[in-house]
């Protein structure tokens, strides 16, 4: 069983106040696939709704604390030292296309320093939470990541830029290399998602570039509390600024920010 803060009490509260709604949602945007105009629009709404919720929640139990949202920006609170990191929907193009495969990502910094994350997929109901010195947890079972060692049996999951994205040339380039030493590569479509998977061992390694601050923000959280390692992709701590992660456990991590270093001076 985990052992909650408060503050963890909260932010569980939150995630499943806003899920009601994605769930909602997400039923409806089934029943629009059908339709021409399609549910692009209507999926915005969702996201939106689901922030203000979270908003609400998170304002209401920590008044004064500041906020870092995909949807609202920067809100500053009185209290400087604590800020959450959010992201409402993170997956979206699989909840536009009906697939069930996205999460609420909530952090909480403090003191600059990230202390608590929780992602949850609200379709498969689960909830990945965990608090600096805790451990992590999926639906109050402990996880670790995976002990694999060896590049050749891990599976390994990325993000792809997409249209209108940066990084195209470089990323073919990671792949190029990384798919002819692994088991397996994945693109779920859900930053936060991998990173908890990662955190559950489902995952070995995971890496992506141009990443927002709260699209890794929880699951950073997660992978540290599993037992696990993060990078930016030149080997540092500046995930967060960069955009850049690698995550996995002692060995792969370190395996796999090697592969990219070699990928990148090949681009
Ligand atoms: C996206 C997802 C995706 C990642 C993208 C993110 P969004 O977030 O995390 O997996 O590859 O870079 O922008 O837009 O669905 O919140
Ligand atoms: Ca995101
Ligand atoms: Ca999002």
């Amino acid at each position: 069983m985990s052992r909650h803060t408060p503050s963890m009490s909260v932010m569980v509260a939150a995630a499943r106040k806003a899920a009601r709604g994605l769930q909602r949602d997400f039923g409806e945007v089934e029943n629009l696939q059908v339709s021409l105009k399609g549910p692009a629009n209507f999926v915005t709404a969702a996201d939106k709704k689901a922030e203000k919720v979270l908003f609400e929640e998170l304002s209401k139990a920590r008044p004064g604390y500041s906020f870092l949202m995909e949807e609202g920006g920067v809100v500053e609170g009185s209290d400087k030292s604590h800020r959450w990191i959010i992201d409402p929907l993170d997956g979206t193009t699989n909840f536009l296309h009906g697939i069930p495969m996205f999460a609420i990502s909530i952090a909480l910094e403090r003191d600059g320093q990230l202390v608590a994350g929780l992602v949850y997929n609200p379709i498969s109901d689960e909830m990945f939470i965990a608090e600096k010195g805790q451990g992590a947890f999926l639906n109050d079972r402990r996880i670790r990541v995976a002990v694999r060692r060896d590049l050749a049996q891990a599976v390994v999951a990325t993000g792809i830029p997409h249209i209108g994205r940066p990084g195209h040339a470089r990323f073919s380039a990671e792949l190029g290399t990384v798919m002819n030493e692994v088991a397996g590569v994945r693109r779920m479509g859900s930053a936060a998602l991998d990173l908890a998977y990662v955190a559950a061992g489902r995952f070995d390694a995971y890496w992506e570039a141009a990443l927002a601050p709260w699209d890794m923000a929880a699951g950073i959280v997660l992978i540290r509390e599993a037992g696990g390692f993060v990078a930016d992709l030149k080997g540092g701590d500046a995930m967060l600024d960069s955009g850049g992660i690698v995550a996995g456990n002692d060995v792969l991590y370190r395996k796999l920010g090697d592969l990219l270093k070699k990928a990148h001076k090949q681009a």
